[in-house]
């Protein structure tokens, strides 16, 4: 199983990027920046990352990414993690990226998407990998400052594909963004956002109705609403849910009680994604890994996962062909 799942051709549709900055890098870039770190080695950072939920993580997350500072800290760490995809046979990635951490901190929005870019473009020539790029918006600032961003994003707009939402859910409903949304969709940007990781399942009804996102990210309390999973099957709307993080994130109490292959097996169009691999324990192998040894994922309900990646992905019609042929192919 280990084998057949490395060798897997994949799609992540559910990645941040500033979620990939290993403690090594961390590290390097700190000296690179002349930043002092509170802590005394790499082994001391990765040990606390020990979290009880969402928001004490994004605690950290939030701070580690004080260490990027110029445009080459943006291309080493995508870099870096499209190193990684090829590793682990992903042959497409929808990056997610939060402007607002950098531009809060003084730094240009060219700077962080320059060096974000540049290295996606890289990717595609000599890894192969190929890309969509999503600008996320933290909801848990306001409505004037992710209209602001919208509006820093516009120089940029041909590098990226749409726009999501994330950072700390519970009392950040989708509806503090709809007039964001509203006008991202006209702009032509496509939608996703999170909902349904810690929210209930309203924050999911609400994404696709008052946001009309495409995508959901995480969604996994959908089955708390037996209607909002029948209509999730009926239309079927994608869920980029990820193992390893819902674990390092207490959503589930362990990775046997994860609901993914139940909600596979209703119909549903689950995918597997890594999320913040640097923070979580794994990057796509790892997630995949954890579904076979946790649930007994067999072989064919890796195959439609991995399927429905491609299924839930922007790429286009041709393209998408392409990689099913190539997974059906290898399986
Ligand atoms: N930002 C980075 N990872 C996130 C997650 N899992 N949920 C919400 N916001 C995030
Ligand atoms: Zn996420």
């Amino acid at each position: 199983m280990e084998s057949f799942i490395a060798g897997l051709p994949k799609v992540e549709l559910h990645l941040h990027i500033e979620g990939t900055l290993e403690p090594e890098l961390t590290f390097a870039l700190a000296e690179r920046n002349g930043i002092s770190l509170p802590y005394a080695d790499v082994e001391s950072l990765r040990a606390a990352y020990n979290f009880s939920d969402l928001q004490s993580f994004l605690d950290l997350y939030y701070q580690g990414a004080d260490v990027l500072q110029t445009e080459q800290d943006f291309y080493d760490l995508t870099w870096a993690y499209l190193m990684r995809c090829r590793q682990d046979r992903v042959m497409h990635t929808e990056i997610f990226f939060d402007p607002q951490t950098h531009l809060d901190r003084g730094i240009d929005f060219a700077t962080v998407i320059g060096g974000i870019h540049s290295a996606l473009v890289a990717g595609r020539k000599t890894l192969g990998v190929s890309s969509c790029l999503i600008m996320c918006f933290l909801r848990h600032l306001s409505e004037e400052s992710a209209f602001e961003t919208l509006e820093k994003s516009l120089p940029f707009k041909a590098w990226i594909d749409g726009v999501g939402l994330d950072s700390s859910e519970v009392g950040n409903p989708p509806q503090k963004f709809a007039r964001v949304f509203a006008k991202a969709c006209e702009l032509g940007f496509r939608v996703v956002a999170h909902a349904g990781e810690e929210g209930p399942a309203s924050y999911i009804w609400d994404a696709l109705d008052v946001l009309n996102t495409e995508r959901i990210d995480h969604g996994v309390r959908c089955v708390d609403d037996p209607l909002l999973v029948a209509r999730l099957v009926a239309e079927r709307i994608p869920l980029t849910v990820c193992p390893l993080s819902n674990l390092k994130l207490r959503v589930f109490d362990s990775m046997a009680d994860h609901n993914i292959l139940d909600l596979l097996d209703k119909g549903v169009c689950v995918t597997v994604n890594s999320d913040d691999p640097a923070y979580f324990g794994g990057y796509m192998n790892e997630n995949y890994q954890a579904l076979a040894d946790s649930l007994m994922a067999s072989k064919e309900q890796i195959r439609r996962l991995a399927l429905n990646s491609v299924e839930a992905c922007w790429l286009p019609e041709k393209e998408k062909e392409v990689l099913r042929n190539r997974i059906l192919a290898y399986v």
